[in-house]
């Protein structure tokens, strides 16, 4: 709603990214295919795909640095491309490289220039930057000194440079080691506790995992499901070990969710854990010896591949 009570335009809303049937085609190769999806402001929003499932092609649109062959695209209310609204986006490109002649300080001040950032508000910003991805002590090394880890921290610094609302992060972490996966984690979740959205490319499935609050799966440039993270995984489950399943046991089990058997535990799927101190008191008092009681939940990983699985059955039907 605007301030004076009416409807806003849909393109006018406050979500950091909405797309509508978005569609990129190369010539006869279609690279994504009616992504319609929203982002609320402040979220971390993972686009979780395997390599050339349109990730990059999307982030592009939604920049402005490309044109779709379909649909429609708006960030932060405004269509994409917008130039105004480019100095609220900060942007982390998948491929990168800085001039290697430059210290960290300068990258940051020429992008800080790019970014329309107040001159006064240069050294502030700098400074955050720096500290916030951890380089403070390299301010004046030249960039071609830099290991791959230390260039992928200057880019996020550079993403993050005139207080963004939105950020746009293409595989933010290839080029690191777990602990430098971790601090990127730390920075996305300071982005998050600040209001700023989180528009996250990744295929590393754990990262997705980690820090997303929702997530689309994309393959082939199609999205396979979008949702929240525990919505994606679906619901969780039981499982045990135990001996002396009479039929009232197996009935007591098969009452409260899907039973199967795998590898000597007997699976209870869609248990809600709330559920569980009653099923084991069933099952006990049916006769049977429980050992074990674990709860399941299918990975992210798990659910990613099932997904794929189905969406190359469909193409084949
Ligand atoms: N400029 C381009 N010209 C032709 N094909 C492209 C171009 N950019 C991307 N593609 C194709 O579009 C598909 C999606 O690519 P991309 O968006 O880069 O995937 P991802 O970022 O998920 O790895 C791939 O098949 C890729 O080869
Ligand atoms: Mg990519």
């Amino acid at each position: 709603m605007t301030p004076d009570g009416t409807a806003a335009p849909p393109s006018a809303d406050g979500a950091a990214v909405r797309t509508l049937e978005l569609t990129k085609h190369y010539g006869a190769s279609v690279a994504l295919s009616g992504l319609t999806m929203v982002v609320p402001r402040g979220e971390v929003f993972g686009f979780l795909g395997p390599n050339g499932s349109g990730k990059t092609t999307a982030v592009k649109l939604l920049l402005g640095l490309s044109r779709p062959t379909g649909g429609e695209a708006w960030v932060l209310g405004r269509p994409a491309g917008d130039r105004q609204t480019r100095s609220r986006v900060g942007y982390l490109p998948e491929l990168f490289r800085y001039q290697g002649w430059l210290s960290a300080a300068e990258v940051l001040g020429l992008h800080c220039r790019l970014a329309g950032v107040a001159r006064s508000e240069w050294p502030g910003q700098i400074s955050g930057a720096l500290s916030t991805v951890g380089l403070t002590g390299h301010a004046d090394a030249k960039v071609e000194t830099f290991s791959k880890g230390m260039q992928q921290r200057l880019g996020l610094g550079v993403a993050l440079l005139g207080n963004p609302e939105l950020v746009i992060l293409d595989e933010p972490t290839s080029a690191l080691d777990p602990v430098g996966r971790a601090d990127t984690r730390t920075i996305i979740r300071h982005l998050r506790e600040r209001g700023c959205a989180v528009f996250l490319n990744s295929h590393l499935l754990g990262e997705v995992e980690q820090i997303c609050d929702r997530a689309a799966v994309v393959a082939d440039g199609h999205v396979l499901a979008i949702g929240r993270l525990d919505e994606l995984l679906g619901s969780g489950g039981v499982r045990l070990r135990l001996t002396g399943l009479t039929d009232v046991g197996r009935a007591a089990l098969a009452r409260r969710g899907t039973l199967a058997e795998h590898d000597g535990w007997f699976v209870v799927d869609g248990v809600d854990a709330g559920a569980v101190p009653e099923l084991v008191a069933d099952v006990v008092a049916s006769g049977a010896r429980v050992y074990a009681v674990e709860p399941v939940r299918q990975t992210l990983e798990e659910r990613f591949l099932s997904l794929i699985e189905a969406e190359q059955a469909r193409w084949q039907r």
